[in-house]
C-alpha cells in the first residue's frame, strides 16, 4: 500500500481565526485528525448538524465524521477532568468516540499545582488559568531534586497510585512556595483520579500509532491550537502561551515524521482579535483598547458582552475616535471570549504580521475567515475597509517585525483603506458573484503576501464558505 501524508490546518494571528471550522469541513479528505500542541485553552468551534454549535476545547474538530480517528499527541498537555466532560459533551451530541480518540502516553499531564499556580500568576499575561504554562515549565524540569515533576499520561496508565502520589508532592510543594493552605486541595487530586479512571481506555500504547497508521496509508490533518503570534518563542513574547504552536512542531508534538510533510494551510480572519495581553500593532484603539479589554474580566452584567450590547451601536461604529470605533466592530463580529464573555480586543488585517506567520510556517495556502464582516466597514466614518500595509517604528518605516516586545509595542501601523462594500454576502457561494470590492481587496492580500488564497468564510455555518 502506497504511504498517506500530512496536511497542516494552523492560525497566523493571535488565536480564533476560525481554524476548527476549516478542519470540520476538510474532514473527509483525511483519516485521522491530529492535534500537537496546547490543551484545554483552546477553544475550537464547529456546528452541529442541526445548526448549533459545539465548542471543543482538547478532542479534535472531527468529531462528526465517524470513521475518523482523533488522535492528541505528545506536545500537548492533557486535563483530565475537562477532557472527561468533553467527552461526555460529545456523548450527549450522540456520537461514540471509543476506538476514535487516541491519546499519546507521551503528552503531559495538567496536575493540580499547575492550575493553582496558573491561577496565581497568570493575570499579567493573561492566560486562560488552564495551569497550561506551569505544566510545560514543569515538563521541561524533568525533575526538581527527586520530585518528578514531568508526569506523563503513559506513567499514570502504568502506576497511577504511584504517580498520583507524586501529584500530591508536587501540590504540597506548591502549597509551601506559593504559602497556602489548601483545606481542599486533595479534592482535587481525587477528581483527577475518577476522571482518568474514566478517560484511560482512550490512552493509546504506542508511541509510534500515528507513525505506523500513515505509513500504511492514512492521511492526517493536523489542527493546530492557539496561533503563530501565540507560539512560545515566535510568538509575542512573553505574552504567548506555553507551546510551540508553528507548522514544524506538528511533527515533534504530532509524533510523525516530518518526511510526510503536504502542505500547510495558514486561516486568518479579516477583523483580528486577540484575548491577553501583548503587543497588537493593528488594533483599534491602541493601548487604550488593551486596558479597556483587559479590565472587564468576570461575569456577569457588569462585564463585556452585556455591557456593550446596551450601546448605541450608530454613535460607536460612526465615532472618528478608533477606540469606539472598533467597539462598534467588536459588538458586530461577536468578538467576546466563549466563557468569560470579556471583550476580545479587535483591529484591522495586518499584512506585515500576516507575512511574517506566512514565512514563519511556509504557508502554502490562505483561508480567510469572517470576510461577511468586511460590509460592517461601510457604516463607519470614512466608509473604508483598513488594512495594515507596513510599519514604522520611532518615524522610520521598517520592514520587519522587531523580536522584542518593548519595541513591537511601540510600533506604528501604517493603514491603507480600500473600498467597502454593503452587500450581505453570507448568502454567496459563488466567488463571482461576490463585490467588485472584496475581489480586490483579496487581490491585494495575495499580491502582498505572495500566497494562494483558496477559500473564504462568509458566514460561521457549515456551507457559509466559497472556495476559490
Ligand atoms: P478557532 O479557535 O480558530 O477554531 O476559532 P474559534 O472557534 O475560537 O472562533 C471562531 C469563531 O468565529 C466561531 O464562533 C466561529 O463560528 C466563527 N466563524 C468562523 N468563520 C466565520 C466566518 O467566516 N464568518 C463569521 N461571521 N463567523 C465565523
Ligand atoms: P485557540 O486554539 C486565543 C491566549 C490567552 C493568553 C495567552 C496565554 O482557540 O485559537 P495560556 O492559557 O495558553 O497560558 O494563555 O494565550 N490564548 C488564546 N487566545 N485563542 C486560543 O486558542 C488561545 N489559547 C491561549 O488568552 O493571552
Ligand atoms: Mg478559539
Amino acid at each position: 500500500m502506497n504511504q498517506g501524508y500530512a496536511d497542516i490546518v494552523l492560525g497566523l494571528q493571535y488565536g480564533d481565526e476560525g481554524k476548527a471550522r476549516v478542519v470540520d469541513m476538510l474532514c473527509p479528505k483525511y483519516d485521522i485528525i491530529a492535534r500537537f500542541n496546547g490543551g484545554a485553552n483552546a477553544g475550537h468551534t464547529i456546528e452541529t448538524k442541526d445548526g448549533g454549535k459545539v465548542a471543543l476545547n482538547q478532542v479534535p474538530s472531527g468529531i462528526f465524521y465517524p470513521d475518523k480517528i482523533l488522535y492528541i499527541g505528545s506536545g500537548c498537555v492533557v486535563n483530565f477532568e475537562k477532557i472527561a466532560l468533553e467527552i461526555e459533551k460529545i456523548n450527549n451530541l450522540g456520537i461514540n468516540l471509543e476506538n476514535r480518540l487516541k491519546i499519546s502516553p507521551q503528552a503531559s499531564v495538567i496536575q493540580p499545582h499547575h492550575i493553582l499556580i496558573d491561577s496565581l500568576t497568570g493575570k499579567s499575561v493573561g492566560t486562560t488559568r488552564n495551569g497550561i504554562g506551569p505544566c510545560y515549565a514543569d515538563r521541561a524540569f524533568r525533575m526538581i531534586g527527586e520530585r518528578l515533576t514531568n508526569i506523563r499520561v503513559g506513567d499514570l496508565l502504568e502506576n497511577s497510585e504511584e504517580f498520583f502520589r507524586k501529584m500530591l508532592a508536587n501540590l504540597e510543594s506548591a502549597e509551601k512556595q506559593y504559602e497556602l493552605d489548601l483545606a481542599n486541595f486533595d479534592k482535587s487530586l481525587i477528581n483527577l483520579k475518577n476522571s482518568f479512571e474514566k478517560v484511560k481506555k482512550y490512552i493509546e500504547n504506542d508511541p509510534l500509532f500515528l507513525q505506523k497508521k500513515v505509513q500504511a496509508g492514512a492521511k492526517v490533518l493536523f489542527e493546530g491550537a492557539q496561533s503563530t503570534m501565540l507560539d512560545v518563542c515566535k510568538g509575542s513574547v512573553p505574552y504567548v502561551t506555553s507551546s510551540s504552536t508553528i507548522a514544524a512542531a506538528a511533527y515533534s508534538g504530532g509524533d510523525l515524521s516530518p518526511n510526510f510533510h503536504r502542505k500547510t494551510i495558514g486561516i486568518v480572519k479579516a477583523i483580528m482579535s486577540r484575548v491577553g495581553h501583548g503587543p497588537f500593532v493593528s488594533e483599534f484603539g491602541g493601548k487604550e483598547s488593551e486596558e479597556y479589554c483587559m479590565s472587564q474580566e468576570g461575569e456577569g452584567p457588569k462585564y463585556g458582552k452585556i455591557v456593550e450590547a446596551g450601546y448605541n451601536l450608530d454613535d460607536y461604529l460612526k465615532s472618528d475616535n478608533e477606540f469606539k470605533m472598533g467597539i462598534g466592530l467588536r459588538i458586530l463580529s461577536g468578538e467576546y471570549g466563549t466563557v468569560t464573555t470579556r471583550p476580545r480586543r479587535v483591529g484591522a488585517l495586518d499584512l506585515v504580521q500576516l507575512n511574517y506567520a506566512i514565512k514563519m510556517n511556509g504557508v502554502t495556502e490562505l483561508i480567510i475567515n469572517k470576510c461577511d464582516l468586511l460590509k460592517e466597514y461601510s457604516s463607519t466614518a470614512n466608509g473604508k475597509i483598513r488594512i495594515t500595509k507596513g510599519y514604522e517604528l520611532d518615524g522610520q518605516e521598517i520592514d520587519y517585525l522587531p523580536a522584542s516586545t518593548e519595541t513591537y509595542s511601540r510600533t506604528k501601523g501604517i493603514t491603507e483603506f480600500q473600498e467597502s462594500f454593503t452587500e450581505d454576502i453570507s448568502g454567496i457561494r459563488n466567488y463571482e458573484e461576490t463585490p467588485g470590492a472584496l475581489k480586490a481587496l483579496l487581490k491585494y492580500i495575495e499580491e502582498f503576501c505572495n500566497c494562494k488564497i483558496v477559500g473564504i468564510g462568509v458566514g460561521p455555518e457549515r456551507n457559509q464558505f466559497i472556495s476559490l
